[in-house]
């Protein structure tokens, strides 16, 4: 029941907008759980030791925008009477977005050079207004690196009276050039019970009607973003005329959630990498929340155990209280899974998500714990002593081969091992690692879980001239351990086991029909310099 009236073309993501744009903040007080950037901000403007360049860091929706308004809001009004017309006036003209000097810029659709190099070029220019210009460079990672580029000279040497806030959700996409440049801050996902606090508020202002149980749940899906709250708030008192109970807020949540998490535990069942990665980036793409199926996996992973259990009545008896909350059909279809999936199994899945869930806490990619915990499940046997290879691999690696696409032709005769001569760039083997190759991934999950995770679901290819040769059997772990964090970690734990200089390179499981044919450069100087070639 918001006082809202719908037009034939209003939609009602457009009432939600309208209403989290209604409610943002315009002063630095009434931002929400980030005290610690707020305080700082403040106290700059009030000795006017204020910087060039800042970087807002968080997940979306937390307050980063709202922010950086603020904060151009205040530093062109320091000095003035708060009260006064002319604070007034640019408080509202910075706030409608019709301050002049106070740019806003979406480096999403904008992250061309030219865009840049036209800052640059105004930039010399006095502010024609206020004190200070202030350029707000939302999703600032999507900027080319020419921009990037062209943005750092600006950075070297800002003209006084200018002012930079870049804003991300991903600052490992920044370059170090920039970053070192920028003062940084930390938004911190809302805690739930300020988001509560918040929506609370709004809803006795709109004079909405909302249980508090209806305002937790709300408050708990939208894992830290208020605007995620106050949206699914508005989309809720736009469709129900009552009160907004807890059941409305399930009933709007549910659809994507939960065909996704019974995707996943197909996937887990059929230990099938790729299902899995495409049923979570399915989701996502449709605007699920990681950290939300995260939950619903354990939740659903906990009544799977609860009905394994019961089943088998020598187990802990503890474990064996209801599973209420589910309808006939689901305890059907959960009975079916749960005859597919071992205890142990069970019992690790949980783990393993529940471990997602916290690395989510502090992670401003929720996607990758996510991807890693399903990961984990799939490529670990339940109960194997990690030094025996598992016996699933092998018909695993046989059926990612014989479903990958590019490789229609017949599977290829595995290269007979020959005696493999030291390589020239180390004395690194295909033998001595492959005999090693728990014990590597065990010490490098000790330093980096999910390249642990990644290395697990990968096989190890050929080693030749001091480079090792994975196959990956999807893109997404090939993609992820290309990340510069997670190679440096795999990178340095290889050298420092088998003390040398040595390298990693991952390819897609698909290309091995081309390797095969011999055309690739690198497989041909392996085998020339007596290296093996196994999968
Ligand atoms: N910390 C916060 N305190 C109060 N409201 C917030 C906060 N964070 C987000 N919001 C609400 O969400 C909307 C979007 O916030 P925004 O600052 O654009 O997020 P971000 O730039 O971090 O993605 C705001 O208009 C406001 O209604
Ligand atoms: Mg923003």
């Amino acid at each position: 029941m918001t006082n809202y009236h719908l037009t034939h073309r209003d939609t009602l993501s457009d009432v939600a907008e309208a209403l989290y744009r209604k409610w943002r903040p315009k002063t630095f007080d009434e931002v929400v759980g980030q005290e610690h950037v707020t305080t700082t901000l403040k106290n700059q403007v009030a000795s006017g030791r204020i910087g060039h360049a800042y970087l807002f860091v968080g997940s979306r929706g937390c307050g980063k925008t709202t922010s950086a308004r603020i904060f151009a809001k205040e530093v062109n009004i320091a000095g003035l009477e708060p009260d006064s017309p002319r604070a007034k006036q640019i408080a509202e003209a910075i706030a409608e977005g019709r301050a002049l000097d106070v740019i806003e810029i979406d480096a999403a659709s904008h992250t061309g050079v030219d865009d840049i190099r036209e800052i640059r070029e105004r930039v010399g220019f006095q502010p024609s207004e206020l004190r200070y210009k202030v350029y707000i460079i939302d999703e600032a990672h999507m900027l080319s690196t020419a921009a990037f580029n062209a943005l750092l000279k600006t950075l070297e040497e800002p003209p006084p009276h200018v002012i930079f806030i870049l804003a991300t959700t991903d600052p490992q996409k920044i370059p170090a050039t920039v970053l070192s440049r920028c003062q940084r801050f930390n938004f911190r996902r809302v805690p739930i019970d300020k988001i509560v606090a918040r929506l609370r508020q709004l809803c006795e202002a709109e004079g909405i009607e909302a249980d508090d149980h209806a305002l937790r749940l709300i408050a708990r899906h939208a894992a830290g973003s208020l605007r995620d709250a106050v949206s699914l708030l508005d989309q809720l008192a736009s469709s129900s005329t009552m009160r907004i109970s807890a059941a409305d807020v399930r009933e709007a949540l549910g659809a994507t959630d939960a065909a996704t998490v019974r995707a996943l535990v197909d996937g887990l069942i059929a230990r099938d990498t790729g299902a899995g990665f495409d049923a979570i980036q399915n989701a996502l793409d449709q605007g699920a929340d990681a950290r939300q199926i995260a939950r619903q996996m354990v939740e659903r992973l906990r009544a799977l155990l609860q009905v394994k259990v019961s089943r088998a009545p020598q187990q802990a008896p503890a474990l064996t209280d209801s599973i209420d909350g589910w309808s006939e059909a689901e305890r059907i279809e959960l009975a079916a899974q749960a005859e597919k999936l071992s205890m142990a199994q069970l019992k690790h899945a949980v783990h393993a998500f529940s471990e997602a869930i916290n690395e989510m806490r502090s992670a401003t990619d929720a996607q990758l714990p996510l991807e890693m915990a399903y990961l984990d499940c799939v490529v670990e046997p339940e109960g194997m002593p990690a030094a025996v290879p598992p016996p699933t691999r092998v018909a695993q690696a046989g059926r990612a081969a014989s479903q990958a696409p590019a490789g229609p032709g017949p599977a290829p005769a595995t290269t007979q091992p020959a005696p493999a001569p030291a390589p020239p760039g180390g004395e690194l083997t295909y033998e001595a690692l492959k005999a090693q190759w728990q014990q590597f991934i065990r010490e490098v999950n000790a330093v980096n879980k999910p390249a642990a995770a990644l290395l697990r679901s990968c096989d190890l290819y050929a080693v030749a001239g001091g480079v090792v040769h994975l196959h990956a059997h999807h893109d997404i772990p090939l993609i992820r351990l290309q990340e510069p964090k997670n190679k440096t970690s795999v990178v340095a734990t290889l050298n420092r086991m088998f003390n040398g200089q040595y390298d990693i390179r991952i390819s897609l499981q698909q290309r091995q029909v081309d390797l095969d044919a011999e055309e690739d450069p690198v497989l041909k100087a392996a085998k020339r310099m007596g290296g093996m070639v196994r999968r």
